[in-house]
């Protein structure tokens, strides 16, 4: 392929020049000026022996006539992994998982892709690894290998070529952070290398009906690296949480074109690999032997699945002027807000009190749900009193002091039921119409009564 002349292009008014500059000359910005390809939109695209961009000539049609057969789904064989997905992986569909280095993204598409080859033909393209090094971590966790097909490779275009003729019906490309396109000088991993590559690449799957797995790095800040704009491109991004040190892994989808955001899979790392946990409440829940003041259980809903997760507090005297709120797995503010809340409506300040609060097991919990079982542990040690035992809790608490309703409140005391708890707080507009076998339901309308209900 012949080089093309680089051109620079301005992020903020679009202005392209042959040389780049830290200020843009046209609207003054800086550092706005980042590598593009020539007459982008115009080009017509690398292309493939398979076929033309002509054949799929744009029409306008009525959407009835639009079949749904392109949304075939393959179950990936961990079932964790189809739930995040939306019940399996669909044909042509492009998904990206981000997460820390380490964190477990190698292992899972390998897994996937073994199970996978059952029934379609794999390619996993390594970008970061050797092949020897891929083959004695599929040996390590006894995987089938027979039908995997391997390829070390870094440049784009020599990547599709190879694909087209093969004609795999799943690839994963680890990491996308690793590849380059030819047509551009900046080194792999740049902003627009990156952008380029994926273009690329998204764009071969949509034409030939590949499912694609990207693999991208996350930078110290959390967010994907590279541009944001990967995250536009792709039709599911899927990210791994999880705590250093703990053998859990959580895959959540941020964006899912084909299933439910903020579903939730839950995994755990062995040394035969991840291995599905599909009773993810049983892992969260801390056994005490006996209760202890500070902890409360809640009933979160993530994506489709309630789950019951473990906060706990430590409300402790303070001895700076702005005592320290902190909060792990919950959004600080969100606490600050609920704080002054229980100040205002149930008459207990905190302003001497320094207050740390954690979800146990390291997952970050998402939703409104939360608001009452945190107050309940916050209060809890600051009373240093301990909940009654076998109580859960769920409901968000308003600003006016009121305990709010939150989606499927049936579900969640139907879960709670289910994992042994005798009693469980939640707003009155959540109780269930029909009483659940073995759960006394304790509806509240305000924080107020709740707290009598509770600590009275
Ligand atoms: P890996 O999938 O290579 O992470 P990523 O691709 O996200 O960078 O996972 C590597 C980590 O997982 C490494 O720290 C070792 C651990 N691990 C196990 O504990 N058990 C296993 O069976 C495997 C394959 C990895
Ligand atoms: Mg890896």
């Amino acid at each position: 392929m012949a080089k093309t002349k680089t051109l620079y292009a301005c992020r903020d008014c679009g202005g392209s020049f042959p040389k780049w500059a830290g200020q843009c000359p046209d609207c003054g910005a800086w550092n706005t000026l980042e590598e593009t390809m020539p007459q982008a939109g115009t080009s017509p695209g690398p292309r493939f022996a398979g076929y033309s961009g002509d054949a799929a000539a744009a029409m306008i049609r009525p959407l009835s006539a639009v079949g749904v057969e392109n949304t075939r789904r393959t179950a990936t064989g961990l079932s964790e992994l189809d739930r995040v997905l939306g019940g399996g992986l669909v044909q042509g569909s492009v998904v990206l998982i981000g997460g820390d280095p380490g964190i477990g993204k190698s292992t899972l598409l390998i897994q996937a892709l073994a199970s996978l080859s059952a029934h379609m033909q794999p390619l996993y393209v390594s970008g970061e690894e050797s092949a020897e090094q891929i083959s004695m971590r599929a040996a390590r966790l006894g995987l089938p290998v027979d039908r995997l097909q391997l390829l070390t490779e870094t440049c784009v275009e020599r990547i599709l070529a190879l694909a087209d003729k093969h004609r795999p019906r799943v690839m994963v490309m680890d990491s996308i952070q690793t590849f380059y396109s030819e047509q551009l000088q900046s080194a792999p991993g740049a902003v627009a290398q990156v952008r380029e590559s994926a273009a690329q690449l998204v764009r071969f799957a949509k034409q030939t009906g590949i499912s694609l797995f990207l693999v991208g790095h996350v930078t110290k800040e959390g967010a994907l690296a590279g541009p944001r704009v990967l995250e536009h491109m792709v039709d599911t991004v899927l990210y791994f949480e999880g705590e250093a040190g703990s053998q859990i892994r959580l895959v959540r989808a941020i964006k899912n074109r084909f299933g439910a955001v903020n579903e939730l899979g839950v995994f755990a790392m062995t040394d035969k690999g991840l291995k599905e946990v599909s009773n993810p409440s049983a892992i969260f829940l801390s056994r005490h032997e006996e209760q202890v003041c500070g902890s409360a259980i809640l009933v979160t809903r993530e994506g489709t699945r309630p789950m019951l997760v473990e906060v706990q507090a430590l409300v402790d005297q303070s001895s700076l002027g702005n005592p320290r709120r902190v909060a792990l797995g919950l959004e600080q503010n969100r606490l600050a807000m609920l704080l002054a809340v229980l100040h205002r409506h149930g008459g207990i300040g905190m302003v001497d009190q320094d207050v740390f609060l954690n979800v146990v097991g390291g997952v970050r919990v998402t939703e409104t749900a939360a608001d009452l079982p945190v107050l309940l542990s916050v209060l809890s040690s600051f009373r240093d009193r301990p909940l009654p035992v076998g109580l859960a809790a769920f409901g968000e608490v308003g600003l006016a002091g009121e305990i709010r309703p939150v989606p499927s409140g049936e579900d969640r005391v139907r879960e709670a039921a289910k994992h042994g708890f005798k009693r469980i707080l939640l707003p009155a507009a959540n109780r269930p119409r029909k009483a659940v076998k073995g759960i006394e339901v304790i509806p509240v309308q305000r924080l107020s009564q709740a707290l009598s209900v509770i600590f009275e």
